[in-house]
């Protein structure tokens, strides 16, 4: 083996030589057939990417311990065979579109077979992008952000840059503990918090921790978040589909269905738009006690609640005892934090830290005390605050829009969060629809892609969080050309 560059006797150009690894010598056969071949597998097999520059034939001979002549022939050899090119003034590199090697068999995957490019693999463009998850990405506080970030990196005691603290830095769990008894009448200490890489991982650690006390099957609303079904597969546990009607979850079919735990959007419901009722909660909790079942809330688009009534609060503030609260700044601030806890009930906690210390040692610490200086100045509250005006804004000039231009089609859902759920008029079905608007540029999600168990009426889940208002203007305009084109079909 041999690494060329900084160290060796090539002076000042070497030293500016990249760092190259091939094969040992083979005592027995000669150096320059080695070299070829060893530089010649390495662009076939893709170790070696197109346009990679090599070691300068000085630094090279150096390195392996031959003469400078003999590099620059093995260079010129494979140049001739079209895996590398020289380039006046930049030296030698590996040809832009390598493998083309006189009929290699490796050609194909060198070529791109092995990494389709992006514009073999994307659809049509969107311009349009009604993703529900997306919150409006224009609002995320970048000063406030990158003072509490700076502040965060000025503070932070260079112990505090080690391993550690994997259950979240402790000013998060504090501030954490604060925002969520004030604004969502939780019942949670800092040291039930565990701060998790997106609700996401969230679902994991608590699917691994249901799996430790034995459990086989959890319960999610249908329709529901696909991501939570994949996840809950993902980890060898079995899916049971409970329906979600106007009040929420139907929590006598859960209990007819008897999961090991059920996943619940008490707060906001995706796609239905739904608030879980009054009494639902408490038949939710019963259950959940007499079952010895775990429930997950999913504390969904809680914060983002724009009629007077504001939200009910926590589920786990009722039960601490059987309900794991999990939030997430993905949509009050930016899905790409990836920030979210988890609030566990005594007995989990330590499970949970160990299962995230075991997943990736924790969060990055700098981002996570970032966002304990946001709640903790205030910044976090103005910001709901600015936020809610502008979905609620957002959300009626929609509405204003739909009525006027698709007067048939009814619109389900709560005034909450960042989509609603638009039923088609009668006649009109979800497939067409959508083709349409793609191929207008617009991507859209039909109700069916929410949907596990018996269909639905069609509808479309429209997230109003990334579009302008003359964007979503544009949308129902679409929506009610299709709906006519579908219905003269
Ligand atoms: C129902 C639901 N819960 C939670 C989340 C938040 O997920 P994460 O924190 O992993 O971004 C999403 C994101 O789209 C969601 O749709």
């Amino acid at each position: 083996m041999s690494e060329s560059g900084t160290n060796s006797p090539g002076g000042h150009q070497a030293s500016r030589s990249p760092e190259l690894l091939l094969p040992e010598w083979d005592p027995a056969g000669p150096r320059r057939a080695q070299l070829e071949a060893g530089l010649r597998e390495s662009v076939r097999s893709g170790r070696l990417r197109p346009g990679a520059r090599l070691p300068s034939s000085r630094a090279l001979g150096a390195e392996l311990g031959v003469s400078r002549r003999l590099v620059v022939e093995a260079f010129e050899q494979l140049a001739a065979e079209g895996y590398l090119v020289a380039e006046r003034g930049s030296g030698t590199r590996v040809a832009p579109a390598t493998g083309r090697g006189p009929s290699s068999p490796e050609s194909s995957a060198v070529d791109g077979g092995a990494e389709p490019s992006r514009s073999a693999t994307a659809g049509p463009a969107v311009a349009i992008d009604l993703f529900p998850g997306a919150p409006d990405l224009s609002l995320f506080p970048r000063r406030a952000w990158g003072r509490a970030l700076r502040r965060a990196l000025a503070e932070l005691p260079d112990a505090r840059l080690g391993y550690g603290e994997f259950a979240g830095a402790p000013e998060l769990r504090e501030a954490l503990a604060e925002h969520l008894g004030r604004v969502r009448a939780a019942a949670v200490a800092p040291d039930s918090i565990l701060v998790t890489a997106g609700y996401q991982q969230g679902l994991r650690i608590f699917c691994s921790l249901l799996r430790g006390r034995g459990g086989r099957r959890v319960a999610v609303e249908d329709p529901g978040y696909p991501v939570a079904c994949w996840s809950i597969e993902a980890e060898g546990l079995e899916l049971v589909p409970v329906p979600v009607d106007e009040d929420g979850l139907d929590v006598a079919a859960l209990a007819a269905a008897d999961p090991d735990a059920v996943l619940v959007t008490p707060a906001h419901s995706l796609p239905i738009g739904a608030v879980l009722a009054a009494e639902r909660r408490l038949a939710l909790v019963e259950w959940a006690r007499e079952r010895g079942a775990l429930v997950l809330e999913d504390d969904y688009d809680a914060e983002l609640r724009y009629d007077r009534r504001g939200p009910a609060g926590t589920l786990q503030g009722l039960a601490p005892d059987v309900v794991v609260l999990a939030g997430s700044v993905s949509k009050t601030l930016a899905p790409a934090l990836r920030l979210a806890w988890l609030c566990l009930p005594a007995e989990l906690v330590s499970g949970a830290v160990i299962a995230r210390a075991s997943l990736d040692g924790g969060g990055p610490r700098l981002d996570q005390l970032a966002l304990a200086e946001l709640i903790a100045s205030g910044a976090f509250d103005r910001h709901l605050r600015a936020a809610r005006a502008h979905y609620r804004e957002k959300r009626a000039a929609l509405l204003e829009a739909i009525a006027a231009a698709l007067p048939a089609a009814r619109v389900g859902g709560i005034a909450a969060g960042l989509h609603v759920l638009l039923e088609l008029p009668p006649g009109v079905e979800e497939a067409p629809v959508i083709e349409h608007l793609a191929a207008a540029g617009i991507g859209v999600q039909g109700l069916a892609d929410f949907t596990r168990g018996d269909p639905r009426p069609p509808a479309l889940v429209i997230g109003y969080g990334l579009p302008s208002v003359r964007e979503l203007r544009e949308v129902v305009a679409t929506i009610a050309e299709a709906a006519a084109a579908a219905r003269a079909s």
